[in-house]
């Protein structure tokens, strides 16, 4: 992560400098740096057919009459269009383009119009560090004039004291998709669920309260879905709990403690589905492209990345984190096709495809949080199917609610923060289709819409809690690069979550 620092805008002597510019403003935001180069920024802008568009980029090297390395022109579209995340993503296509300076600075002037104001300084550096993730622990080989050299970056704004003093929050949300990143990039046999509710208790030091449940716990608890996912595996399961208490009531604490106490508020509750590795268990899946199911508990890391981002910029909300971490592995101890088990509800499930393990998983985990919590919602994540890619492709998670409300607020955090859902209906015909032949529910309806029939396992385990779940199986991993995205693990819902809480259910600023 570069180094980031706000400064007045000024024309650098050296290394490199990129500007955002917006198409209705080209001659005013190139006006200091024609000035110092006898007017070789904009002769090289017209030569390349920039225009400043949305997403339009172009690089200028070495332009004469000063000591630049290269200028990067980043096109933001019309003044009035201008978005927050557009910003970001102008941010981040500049870091990408800034990658081989060593030292760069950014003029930020052009995103810093109304309503975005000084903030635009702030949207710049947060896009421009996020596309400067890098997952490289395990490379032990790569020489350094390989590797991407930015470490410092001046983003340059008139009212540079502000944006100093915004920088501390979004960066701590970035601090959470990197670490959301990280647990969905590290391999499996690195990350098992105990490796994981390790990382969890790391984030102690961050102010969050951390339990750790084991097998034992477990079985008390009654988690029969979660432990017969868990049988296969050689590697034990976990759930974590997670707790921030920044509310005014300190309303996170469970549904018991705050019996009577009138100024309590429920808190918000984040279940993800950690499944360190899916083989499909005994229904195994085929060989080819299983290496994916490393990032089967891309659920549970953004669970765990929003923990982190609203502990380290101290949300004031009271929001909990629950992280159900199991492997799904075949062996002569795994769960067959045709067990049934019984849930923490007390519900049973006839097992008939031990490859649909996530919402076995989220069974018990989230029937846990409600009876614990009574939250004011539950939202869950999860890589859940891969029938929510058919249907959605990479560009929105499938999104379900019981609550419409609840499902709006999502669908606008998610514009606003580039991590868009699509919402897909509920419903007692596509529920009849869980019905078993011996148990109160199969773990699988049928092909046609699998997306919604998972959906309907989950929510017989709500229990009436105000409930949305996405599955985010298309985009918690991307095959090629976004403007705040490098290719690989996205950290989906992190920015989506992050956002919901702070416009939703933060006091207002100011
Ligand atoms: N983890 C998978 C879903 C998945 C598929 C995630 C592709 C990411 C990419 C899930 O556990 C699974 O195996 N789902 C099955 C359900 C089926 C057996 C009803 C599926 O989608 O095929
Ligand atoms: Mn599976
Ligand atoms: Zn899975």
């Amino acid at each position: 992560m570069p180094e980031i620092t706000f400064a007045k805008p000024s024309v650098p002597k050296a290394g490199a400098l990129a500007v955002l510019v917006p198409e209705d403003g080209m001659d005013a935001a190139l006006a200091g740096l024609d000035a110092a180069t006898e007017g070789a920024v904009s002769r090289g802008a017209a030569a390349a057919s920039f225009k400043g568009r949305k997403g339009q980029s172009c690089v200028i090297l070495a332009p004469a009459g000063t000591g630049l390395s290269r200028v990067v022109l980043v096109g933001l579209g019309k003044a009035a269009d201008v978005t927050r995340h557009g910003v970001e993503e102008a941010g981040g296509t500049a870091a990408a383009a800034l990658a081989n300076d060593a030292a760069a600075a950014l003029d930020a002037r052009g995103a810093c119009v109304p309503p975005i104001g000084t903030h635009g300084a702030v949207d710049a550096a947060l896009g421009a560090t996020l596309r400067s993730y890098r997952f490289d622990k395990y490379r032990t080989k790569e020489k350094a004039e390989d590797k991407p050299k930015l470490a410092k970056l001046v983003v340059m704004t008139d009212d540079a004291a502000a944006a100093k003093a915004a920088w501390p929050a979004a960066k701590a949300v970035a601090d959470g998709v990197f670490l959301a990143r990280d647990l969905v990039s590290e391999p499996p046999n690195v990350l098992t669920p105990a490796e994981m509710a390790d990382r969890c208790v790391a984030l102690k030091s961050l102010g969050l309260q951390v339990e750790v449940f084991g097998p034992k716990e477990m079985k008390k608890l009654g988690f029969g879905a979660l432990l017969g996912v868990a049988m296969g595996s050689a590697n034990e399961p976990r759930m974590v709990v997670m707790q921030w208490n920044g509310g005014s009531s300190g309303g996170g604490r469970t549904a018991k403690a705050r019996k009577g106490a009138k100024t309590a508020t429920k808190p918000l509750a984040f279940i993800g589905k950690g499944v360190t590795f899916d083989t499909g268990g005994i229904s195994i899946k085929p060989a080819g492209g299983m290496e994916d199911m490393k990032w089967d508990m891309a659920g549970a890391g953004t669970v765990i990345g929003l923990m982190a981002a609203l502990a380290g910029r101290k949300a004031k909300v009271d929001a909990i984190g629950l992280v159900g971490l199991v492997e799904n592995m075949p062996s002569g101890t795994a769960q067959r096709p045709g067990d049934v088990v019984t849930t923490a509800s007390g519900q049973t499930v006839e097992v008939l495809n031990t490859d649909a393990e996530g919402r076995l998983v989220l069974a018990d985990v989230m029937w846990y949080c409600k009876q614990r919590f009574d939250p004011a919602f539950m939202i869950d994540l999860a890589t859940l199917t891969g029938a929510i890619i058919v249907a959605l492709g990479h560009e929105h998670a499938g999104l379900f609610a019981n609550d419409d409300a609840l499902a709006q607020t999502l669908i606008a955090s998610g514009k606003a923060t580039g991590e868009t859902v699509w919402r897909m209906p509920l419903g007692d015909a596509y529920d009849k289709l869980l019905k078993s032949d011996i148990a109160d529910m199969k773990n699988i309806g049928g092909r046609p819409g699998g997306s919604i029939t998972a959906a309907q396992f989950i929510q017989r385990f709500v229990d009436g809690c105000p409930w949305a779940h996405l599955d985010i199986a298309g985009t918690a991993w991307h095959g090629k690069d976004k403007p705040t995205i490098p290719k690989g693990a996205t950290a989906f819902g992190v920015r989506l979550l992050d956002t919901l809480v702070a416009e939703h259910h933060e006091p207002a600023k100011g």
